[in-house]
């Protein structure tokens, strides 16, 4: 039975990444850099990288399999898997490959690819299925490979990146526990952080050339990007703060995209969210693109150090540009 203007849940959490672990001293051996340099500037120590074998779908079915466990669904439960990607196996999408992984036979699938602001983004989206009483039970999974995407030889981009999946199950619930969200888009800046198709007219029948080409690899003006996130992320908070009628005093957790432990710093003082209340994993993972989030997630919710009740604001910005902010408290 359809209920209508059900509230939402997060019942369950999970996550997956590559075996392969890459430290910055390994790194320093392939570009001109350092564990120093990139410890200080980024705080990333280590990152997960996908062997040639492994595949987007692999990752994020495993990060699939357990959060479906924690939420103690069966996969034939499931009404709606959304995959928040911009690395998909398959131009075409690969959502639809993880819903035959998993058995998951009643579901619809679909990709959903914002960058580094996908979870967010995809949260938001799934949430608005479950307010319309649409769906009951939704798979978000947030997963990437960008080392497939990288200048190998670029040191402002190669060091920052890694590999994984996270993923989390919303079910309809009697309490709406998503408090407040705020989403953005500025495609002025879209420059600042792109992988492009780039392509040659090939002519193909006489006055009819049709663009012949590729995706070549990340480009990132570090500076720009950096300096919005430290502006547009604790606006955006606020924003989603302001709409969930609640200050910052009651937030558990600040858990922002996982891209650089100065971006985490800076927007805790922004937003006077004291250390102790910020979550970080980056130095193990580095950057996961739609993945961080999740990520992050799934790890502290397994320590113990979120608990059911917890308001965990969290905020992604990347690519697009995107960014948003959402506010929420974990469990039933
Ligand atoms: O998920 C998408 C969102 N992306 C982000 O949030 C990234 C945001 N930006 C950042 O996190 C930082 O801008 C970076 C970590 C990318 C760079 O840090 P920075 O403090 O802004 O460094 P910079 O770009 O100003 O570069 C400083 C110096 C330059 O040398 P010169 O010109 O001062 O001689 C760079 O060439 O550091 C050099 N450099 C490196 N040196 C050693 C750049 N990359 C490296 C490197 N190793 N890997």
């Amino acid at each position: 039975m359809k209920q209508i203007g059900a509230g939402i849940s997060i019942t369950g959490s999970g996550s997956a990444a590559p075996a392969a672990v890459v430290d910055n001293h390994a790194l320093s051996r392939i570009v001109e850099t350092s564990d120093e340099w990139i410890t200080t500037r980024t705080g990333i120590r280590c990152r997960r990288l996908a062997s040639a074998s492994e595949s987007l779908t692999d990752t994020a079915t495993a990060a699939a399999e357990k959060a479906l466990a924690m939420a103690k669904i069966a996969p034939t439960d499931i009404d709606l898997i959304i995959l928040a990607t911009s690395t998909a196996d398959d131009l075409f999408g690969s959502a639809c490959q993880v819903q035959a992984r998993l058995g998951a036979s009643q579901a619809v699938a679909f990709d959903l690819t914002a960058a580094c602001s996908g979870f967010v983004f995809g949260l938001v989206t799934a949430a608005q299925f479950i307010r319309t009483g649409t769906y009951q039970n939704i798979l978000l999974i947030g997963a990437d490979i960008l080392s497939r995407w990288v200048n190998w030889s670029d040191r402002r981009t190669c060091v920052l990146f890694g590999d994984g999946a996270g993923a989390v199950v919303l079910q309809a619930s009697k309490r709406d526990h998503l408090l407040g969200f705020e989403l953005r888009s500025d495609g002025t800046q879209n420059s600042c952080l792109q992988l492009p198709y780039q392509s040659q007219p090939q002519e193909l029948i006489d006055g009819i050339a049709i663009a012949k080409g590729y995706y070549h690899s990340i480009t990132m003006n570090g500076q720009e990007v950096y300096k919005f996130a430290v502006k547009k992320v604790p606006e955006v908070i606020e924003k989603a703060l302001y709409r969930a009628n609640l200050t910052v005093e009651a937030v558990d957790w600040l858990l922002l995209h996982q891209a650089n432990q100065r971006i985490l710093d800076a927007v805790g003082e922004r937003l006077k969210i004291p250390p102790e209340k910020i979550i970080s994993n980056l130095a193990n993972y580095g950057n996961t693109s739609a993945a961080s989030i999740p990520i992050a997630l799934d790890e502290a919710v397994r320590v113990g150090k979120i608990k059911p009740g917890n308001v965990i604001v969290t905020s992604g910005f990347g690519a697009g540009l995107t960014w948003g902010a959402a506010i929420f408290e974990w469990g039933n």
